[in-house]
């Protein structure tokens, strides 16, 4: 967000037509939207806030076909044919990328490094052998190695050759402006607000106006308008992300990453002329739980002890959503679905996943889809259950915080017990009040109840926000919407005289 400049399109103000609308301007979005308007179909991008500033904004940004242990769960559950697709789709949205800033001249960082997942605990190396074993006979350049970049030791590694790093917000705004250059439109600052499928469909915004299309693609990262359900089928991690300078003959030549310590990734980018950007990310946990403050301060020591004399120069967070069988949903909306389709559930991975669903929706959409299509289906989801128990998991932890949440009385008794530059919930009368006390001591409350399906929201203090454990919903201090899937503000109540 630092590195790349800013955005300014105009919000829509009056009722229209396209061929397509593509909601939500992510790398999903945006990589669809460039896509079709390839085909030369006009299409139209309405987005909530401003374009690749979403998680795709603060991502790590390695576009890789590695996704740390994919390939030998996939052919252990889907057979290695799945495997095979995985691979072949994966690696094909790498090159895609690659491919396309060749092709439009964008100066996006592109870098050719090794990918590595790794352990330092030798009881992780068998999985690492058969991830090895199946990636390669997916058709990656792909080994089992020992040594790698760090400057640390590791136990083993898979290590595939030929991944790209890149600026991803540099990429994608190069994309917007050709997108618009061959008869896109795009408008910032409108949220889709409704979604009324038929023949044609049609997408109410905020603003008031509407666009009516043929199509719909619906790229907002956690669906709206979520007509199949999929938010039954997808799980919220959180992510939170370092950046220190490092001098250039320190660089790691290479991308890493291991499930260990709750994760932990590892990548640098340019800096400067002479200098590089070390990127650790890490500390995963569901929305609205536990102390990101504390667990910012985990992975700061872990990249200062891991690589010393580093100094943190930048910290964010971000999320992104798990599918309950750890491949993307990607295609028709819902089963019932003739012209709108969803691109979500990138676990970890929505750069190539971004990339490659342009490639599969466009496809779709022009009716020459890949053969790989099936695979990331979302109707797959609605057979027999294969992913059961991680469905009946995160559904178990959903109940949980519904009916958990309700029977809590208050989080704390009093808004007098609130410290300046922190929240909580705080029950006032018959009402669960989310209460936000500033530096100045200016007490902010809104409804606790999330506009999604009413679970009760928490208070992330490192982040100065709510989030809402059941299914990643986030909001500010003023109940503004910052994450899906929730459509509506938190209600900002006046508590004055019940304080
Ligand atoms: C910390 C972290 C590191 C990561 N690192 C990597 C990595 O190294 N490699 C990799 O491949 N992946 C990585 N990922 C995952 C990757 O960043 C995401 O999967 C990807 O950016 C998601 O793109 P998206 O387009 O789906 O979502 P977004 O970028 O969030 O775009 C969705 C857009 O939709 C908009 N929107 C939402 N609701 C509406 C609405 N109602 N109307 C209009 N617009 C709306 C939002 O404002 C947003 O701009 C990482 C994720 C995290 C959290
Ligand atoms: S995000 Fe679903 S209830 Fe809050």
């Amino acid at each position: 967000m630092a590195s790349a400049h800013t955005t300014s399109y105009a919000p829509l103000t009056e009722d229209t037509e396209a061929d397509v609308t593509v909601i939500g301007g992510g790398m999903a979005g945006i990589s669809t939207a460039w896509e079709l308007s390839r085909t030369g179909r006009r299409v139209i991008v309405l987005e909530a806030d401003r374009i690749a500033a979403g998680v795709t904004g603060y991502t790590t940004a390695k576009l890789t076909a590695l996704h740390t242990l994919v390939y030998d769960k996939l052919r252990r559950t889907r057979g290695g044919g799945a495997a095979l697709q995985y691979a072949v789709s994966q690696q094909g949205a790498v090159e895609r990328v690659a491919e396309v800033a060749q092709e439009l001249g964008i100066e996006c960082e592109l870098e050719r490094f090794p990918a590595y997942t790794y352990v330092r605990d030798p009881a992780g190396t068998d999985a690492l052998r058969a991830e090895a074993d199946a990636a390669r006979e997916a058709g990656l350049p792909a080994a089992y190695v020992t040594e790698t970049g760090l400057p640390f030791e590791v136990a083993g590694a898979v290590r595939v050759e030929d991944q790209l790093l890149f600026h991803p917000r540099k990429y994608l705004l190069a994309l917007a402006e050709d997108l618009r250059e061959h008869g896109g439109e795009v408008y910032e600052r409108t949220r889709a607000t409704g979604l009324h499928e038929g023949a044609p469909c049609r997408v109410t915004t905020e603003t008031g106006a509407t666009v009516t299309s043929r199509e719909v693609v619906v790229a907002t990262h956690y669906p709206v308008f979520d007509r199949a359900l999929l938010f039954t089928r997808l799980s919220p991690r959180r992510e939170l992300v370092v950046a220190a300078p490092i001098e250039a003959d320190r660089d790691v030549q290479g991308m890493y990453i291991t499930e260990e310590e709750g994760k932990r990734s590892v990548r640098t980018a340019p800096y400067g002329t002479d200098r590089r950007l070390l990127v650790v990310t890490g500390e995963q946990f569901p929305p609205g739980t536990g102390d990101a403050v504390a667990r910012f301060r985990r992975l700061a020591e872990w990249t200062e002890r891991h690589f010393p004399g580093t100094d943190v120069a930048y910290r964010w967070a971000a999320q992104d959503n798990d599918s309950t069988d750890t491949v993307p949903l990607i295609g028709p909306f819902h089963p019932g679905a003739r012209h709108t389709y969803v691109a979500t559930g990138f676990g970890g991975w929505g750069l190539s996943g971004g990339a490659l669903a342009g490639r599969l929706i466009a496809g779709l959409i022009s009716g020459d889809p890949p053969p790989w299509a099936n695979l990331y289906d979302p109707r797959r989801l609605w057979g027999p259950v294969r992913e059961a128990p991680a469905f009946l998991s995160h559904q178990a932890k959903v109940a949980q915080h519904f009916i958990g949440d309700r029977l809590r009385t208050t989080h704390v008794d009093s808004v007098d017990e609130i410290p300046p530059g922190t929240g909580a919930v705080v029950r006032i009368g018959a009402r669960r009040c989310a209460v936000y006390r500033d530096e100045d001591g200016t007490v902010q409350a809104v409804s606790a109840r999330c506009t999604h399906l009413g679970c009760l929201v928490a208070f992330n203090a490192a982040e100065t926000a709510w989030e809402c454990p059941c299914h990643g919903s986030r909001f500010s201090t003023e109940g503004t919407v910052l994450n899906g899937p929730a459509l509506r503000p938190l209600e900002q109540l006046d508590i004055g005289s019940d304080v």
